[in-house]
């Protein structure tokens, strides 16, 4: 019987790890406050719903803005450099081999192509959030410029909600695809974000 040895290395800090943390509760929140208030439309308890809804935005904005700050000043492994992996992303269109097998320490290369598309698409949300949150509600930092303006309603709301979709859909396939790398890897994967150590195989 062959036995795999692997090595481990401490690579996510805690900080990340309690950003990634309060972004995935702040967005858990998020969908399920949209969903139920959806689901009881017009009635008092809808309006609470919506509040928390805006609560748990205001929540996922500064995790997004702590994020940033913290690729930017932060260690190698969290900077927004760590990444970006141009080479990778080439070769896996040129070869059509996207579910490879990591083998440096570190974020997946072909997952932060993934990441970098889900934070875009999360602040486009944060964004047109905001702009409903003064409409609807208002509150918030633009109120100045959009309180309580429904004409201008529509160019929000429709981004906002078809958005959505994709941050739900990104949701499954990422935890999808942690599943499904331990399975055929065999390396413990989905913890990383949990302990901050990543396993890989030790090369012979
Ligand atoms: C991942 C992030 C988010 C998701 C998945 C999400 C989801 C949704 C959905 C599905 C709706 C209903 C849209 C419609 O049918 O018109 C909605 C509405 C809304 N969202 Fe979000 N949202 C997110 C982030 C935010 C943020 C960051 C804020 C504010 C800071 C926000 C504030 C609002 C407001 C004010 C409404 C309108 C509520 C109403 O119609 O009274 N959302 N959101
Ligand atoms: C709402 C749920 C979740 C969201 C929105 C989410 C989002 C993300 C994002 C954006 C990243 C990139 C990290 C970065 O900024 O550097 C990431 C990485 C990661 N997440 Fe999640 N996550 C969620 C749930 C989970 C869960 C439940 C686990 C398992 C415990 C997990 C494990 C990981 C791991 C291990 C990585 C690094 C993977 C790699 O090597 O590339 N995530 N996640």
């Amino acid at each position: 019987m062959s036995r795999m040895s692997l090595n481990r290395e401490k690579v996510f800090d805690p900080l990340l790890r309690g950003i990634h943390a309060w972004n995935g509760i702040a967005i858990l929140l998020l969908v399920i406050s949209a969903q139920l208030a959806a689901w009881v439309e017009f009635t008092p308890e809808a309006s609470v719903l919506w509040r928390l809804h805006v609560w748990a935005g205001d929540a996922l904005t500064i995790g997004l803005v702590a994020r940033l700050a913290w690729g930017i000043n932060g260690p190698p492994h969290a900077s927004l450099a760590a990444l970006w992996h141009a080479p990778a992303w080439w070769q896996a269109m040129r070869t059509r081999r996207w579910f490879t097998e990591p083998d440096a320490y570190g974020h997946h290369p072909l997952a932060s192509a993934v990441y970098l598309l889900f934070y875009l698409i999360v602040l486009i949300m944060a964004l047109t959030g905001m702009a409903l949150a003064a409409i609807d509600q208002g509150r918030g930092p633009l109120y100045d410029w959009l309180g309580h303006d429904v004409l201008m309603k529509p160019w929000f709301a429709t981004p906002h909600d078809v958005l959505e979709e994709f941050v739900i859909g990104f949701v499954l396939i990422h935890i999808a695809a942690l599943i499904a790398h331990e399975a055929r890897h065999g390396v413990p994967l989905a913890q990383a974000m949990v302990s901050g150590y990543q396993y890989r195989k030790e090369r012979q």
